[in-house]
C-alpha cells in the first residue's frame, strides 16, 4: 500500500476527485495548504489575482491505495490536475505500512 499525496491547484480538486472515483478509489483526505515551488518569490496567477508572495494557496490530497492502483492513481491525478502552466503541483508516493477501518476492524487492503 502507498499514500499518494498530491499538491494541486484548488480549482482542480473536483476534476481530480472525479478521476480518482472513476478508478474505484473510495476515500480521500483533502487539506487546504500553502506552498511554493521553483518560482519562489516570483509571481503566479491565482483566480485572476497576482500573488507576489512566496506562499500560494494549494490543495493537498492524500489517498491510500493498494499497490496495484498506485500507477493509475498517479496518472489520473496528473492528467486531471494539469493545466500546463507553472504551479500545477506535485505528486509524492509514500510507503504505507498499515491501514485499519475502525468500524469493522478490517485491515490493510480490506480497510481501503
Ligand atoms: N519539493 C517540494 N516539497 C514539498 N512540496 C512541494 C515541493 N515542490 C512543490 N511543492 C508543493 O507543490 C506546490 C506546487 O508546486 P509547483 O507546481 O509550483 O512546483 P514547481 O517545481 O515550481 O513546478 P512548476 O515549474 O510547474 O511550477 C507548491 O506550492 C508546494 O506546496
Ligand atoms: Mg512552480
Amino acid at each position: 500500500m502507498k499514500i499518494v499525496m498530491a499538491v494541486i491547484k484548488p480549482f482542480k480538486l473536483e476534476e481530480v476527485r472525479d478521476a480518482l472515483t472513476a478508478l474505484g478509489v473510495h476515500g480521500l483526505t483533502v487539506t487546504e495548504v500553502k506552498g511554493y515551488g521553483r518560482q519562489k518569490g516570483h509571481t503566479e496567477i491565482y483566480r485572476g489575482a497576482e500573488y507576489a508572495v512566496s506562499f500560494l494557496p494549494k490543495i493537498k490530497i492524500e489517498v491510500a491505495v493498494s499497490a496495484d492502483l498506485v500507477a493509475s492513481a498517479v496518472e489520473a491525478i496528473a492528467n486531471a490536475a494539469r493545466t500546463g502552466q507553472i504551479g500545477d503541483g506535485k505528486i509524492f508516493v509514500v510507503p504505507l505500512e498499515k491501514a485499519v477501518r475502525i468500524r469493522t476492524g478490517e485491515t490493510d487492503g480490506d480497510a481501503l
